[in-house]
């Protein structure tokens, strides 16, 4: 039987980054579930309900957007950091369909005053601009997250602690609307600010029992020997810094984001985990490397069910890049890896990995900054046997076929990373750690001390 064992928390008091180190949807809800009984906070830092992590335990599913996925652990704390941005229509949503399955959010979800506010006309904003686009378009979830953002840096935001003013609520909206209807006159058509104003205040009061200085409770619980497990969404290629600019999305979805997301400073963070899927998926436009416009692309996508789970959309399947995963490592200091949906290649006669670009005859020493390289960049492969076994489910190291546990060595060889975990299926319990015992708490104490970093 997989099980966790939460009596060696004590033990354990490091506080861990978990990101995604492809392009998003790598597994992070599935991974934090896992790791959450270790830590006594799990806390979000950036994005908003664009991202869904889903969570599947004895069968039964979970898709969480804004709500950090330790929620579904009970007596654990979760916090939305100030680096989110939140939807309050989403956010109450959320809560509801949680209470809907006896999960309770009062007591132990702490959102921050500090983070924006999505409104409804940021949803209008992007879409209108997302067509304008046409087929520059960035394929976005189109939940206003990019445009909530504009405001927070554009310095007009609403913010959670303004929500209980209705004259900062008014100047804010009214400025933002302005601005927005400027830029995207379609977004003008049915925005009425009397009732998003009322709209905005009454769900402020609504949700007031969440609403805190989160940085002031993380940094405190940190003092007192409590644990937080920082869960990322999005992932490194999305980062708006570092990801593939300008098809990413507005937030720091890497490492770094953590601190600024939530007011916890660096020097109290004290190590990365990236999840890496065993191949690679994106959802919307832009670059990539690796991507399969063919039947093997068709297969893994059917195989891994890789249909957005916020937004239904077919993901873009390709083969594992490790120069994409190498760059996540340098950019979020990885300390290790956690490789999921191994199982979706157990029927491949060949698996191919991508270990360098070549642009215009020449090898690329780094990974480039601009879209038309990116988009002319040829993958060299490296071109393996598939096992042609069943791995699904599999939660012992020495159980996955030699051929599994081959690919898994050269992806961390590649990666120049340890690989720690290997998830073998969607529900919590398959999965395999990689230690001599085959027992997290074998392993994540180690983290602490950058076993590879
Ligand atoms: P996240 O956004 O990073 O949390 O990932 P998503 O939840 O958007 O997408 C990952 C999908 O893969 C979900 O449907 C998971 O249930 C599923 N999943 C996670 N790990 C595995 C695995 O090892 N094998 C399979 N077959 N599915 C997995
Ligand atoms: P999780 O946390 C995958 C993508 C969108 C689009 C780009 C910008 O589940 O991994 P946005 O709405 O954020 O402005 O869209 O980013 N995107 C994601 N792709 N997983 C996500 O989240 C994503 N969140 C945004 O598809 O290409
Ligand atoms: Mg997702």
């Amino acid at each position: 039987m997989f099980s966790i064992r939460a009596s060696r928390v004590s033990f354990f008091m490091a506080n861990i980054i978990v990101i995604g180190a492809q392009w998003g949807d790598e597994g992070k809800g599935k991974i934090v579930d896992l790791f959450t009984p270790f830590f006594d906070i799990v806390a979000r830092y950036q994005g908003g309900h664009n991202a869904g992590h889903t969570v599947i335990i004895d069968g039964r599913k979970y898709v969480l957007h804004l709500i950090p996925s330790g929620i579904l652990h009970p007596g654990k704390l979760c916090v939305i950091g100030n680096g989110v941005v939140i939807d309050p229509e989403a956010l109450k949503r959320e809560i509801g369909e949680l209470a809907e399955g006896g999960i309770s959010c009062r007591d132990r979800l702490f959102i921050s005053d500090r983070a924006h506010i999505i409104l409804d006309y940021h949803r209008l904003a992007e879409q209108g601009d997302e067509e304008r686009r046409g087929a520059e378009r960035i394929g976005t979830t189109n939940r206003g997250i990019g445009p909530a953002y504009e405001d927070k840096m554009a310095r007009r935001g609403l913010r959670v602690c303004d929500l209980g003013n209705p004259r900062t609520v008014r100047s804010r909206v009214e400025e933002s609307i302005r601005v927005k209807q400027a830029l995207v006159p379609e977004a003008a058509g049915g925005i009425q600010v009397d009732e998003i104003c009322a709209r905005a205040a009454e769900l402020g009061r609504e949700l007031r029992e969440y609403f805190g200085d989160t940085a002031e409770i993380l940094n405190r619980a940190i003092d007192g020997g409590k644990s937080v497990l920082f869960e990322g969404a999005q992932g490194t290629l999305l980062d708006v810094d570092h990801g593939t600019y300008p098809f990413v999305t507005a937030s720091s979805a890497t490492a770094g984001g953590a601190s600024t997301g939530t007011g916890v400073g660096p020097t109290r963070i004290d190590g990365v985990v990236g999840i890496s899927k065993a191949y690679t998926t994106r959802v919307g436009e832009g670059p990539f490397p690796t991507e399969l416009q063919d039947g093997t692309g068709e297969h893994i996508r059917e195989r891994g069910q890789e249909f957005g789970a916020s937004t239904g959309r077919p993901r873009r399947c390709g083969w594992f890049d490790a120069v994409v995963v190498r760059y996540a490592r340098l950019i979020n200091g990885l300390g290790s890896l956690v490789i999921t949906k191994m199982d979706v290649l157990d029927d491949l006669d060949e698996i191919k990995i991508c270990t360098g670009y070549r642009y215009k005859g020449e090898r690329l020493r780094s990974f480039p900054p601009e879209v038309a390289v990116l988009e002319r960049c040829e993958p060299e492969y490296l071109s393996v046997r598939g096992w042609r076994a069943p791995t699904a489910g599999i939660r012992d190291y020495g159980e996955l076929p030699p051929l599994a546990r081959d690919y898994v060595r050269r992806l961390s060889d590649l990666v120049e990373t340890e690989i720690s975990v290997v998830s073998t299926g969607p529900d919590r319990a398959e999965t395999v750690v990689v230690s001599p015992d085959s027992r997290l708490e074998s392993w994540l104490p180690l983290h602490r001390a950058g076993s590879s970093g």
